[in-house]
């Protein structure tokens, strides 16, 4: 799998903060491919409809995360900017993490975050803070290989496959 990682945060991209949900992005899907774009854009609509774009349609990765800006701050807005962009939407992604994570914290019922498909490109938004980024990666990361493969056309292993070749 091919990853890339989009921070959104308006302190981060004007170098008044370090972005360690990124870094740390990168480092827990290491082990599942590679991390091919990283780029950090102020909480701007355009800016960050522009970036997933570039992502999805000229880098080409299988899965692109946002991390921040899914929240009720005044200028969050990485949610709108998702759905600007994506072609069908993946509900069950964000309903899972956000169910996984109240189990942690009810203030994950404060997370706006959205998932969808454009072309062959899977979005995921996170959440900004690391600690909410670790626990919805490790939730939602055993489910991307095959994800990847349904959405590029092979659905042999789905579960419905049964005789079929598939499991
Ligand atoms: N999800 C998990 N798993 N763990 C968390 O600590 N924090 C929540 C939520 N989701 C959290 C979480 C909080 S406090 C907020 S405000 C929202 O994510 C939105 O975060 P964001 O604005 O940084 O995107």
């Amino acid at each position: 799998m091919t990853f890339a990682v989009l921070c959104v945060s308006d302190r981060c991209s004007a170098r008044l903060c370090e972005d360690k949900s990124g870094p740390l992005i990168s480092e827990l899907v290491a082990s599942c491919g590679k991390t091919k774009e990283y780029i950090i854009v102020p909480d701007e609509k355009k800016e960050i409809e522009k970036t997933l774009i570039y992502l999805c349609d000229d880098v080409r990765a299988d899965v692109i995360f946002t991390t921040g800006g899914t929240g009720f701050a005044p200028r969050d807005i990485t949610p709108e900017a998702t759905r600007a962009v994506i072609e069908r939407e993946a509900p069950g992604i964000a309903e899972g993490i956000r169910q996984k994570s109240m189990e942690i914290t009810p203030k994950a019922m404060l997370s706006r975050a959205i998932s969808g498909i454009r072309k062959n490109s899977l979005i995921i938004n996170l959440p900004g803070s690391p600690k909410a980024v670790k626990e919805s990666l490790e939730f939602v990361l055993p489910v991307l290989p095959h994800a990847v493969e349904v959405l590029s056309g092979n659905t042999l292993n789905c579960g419905g496959n049964y005789g079929k070749g598939g499991d």
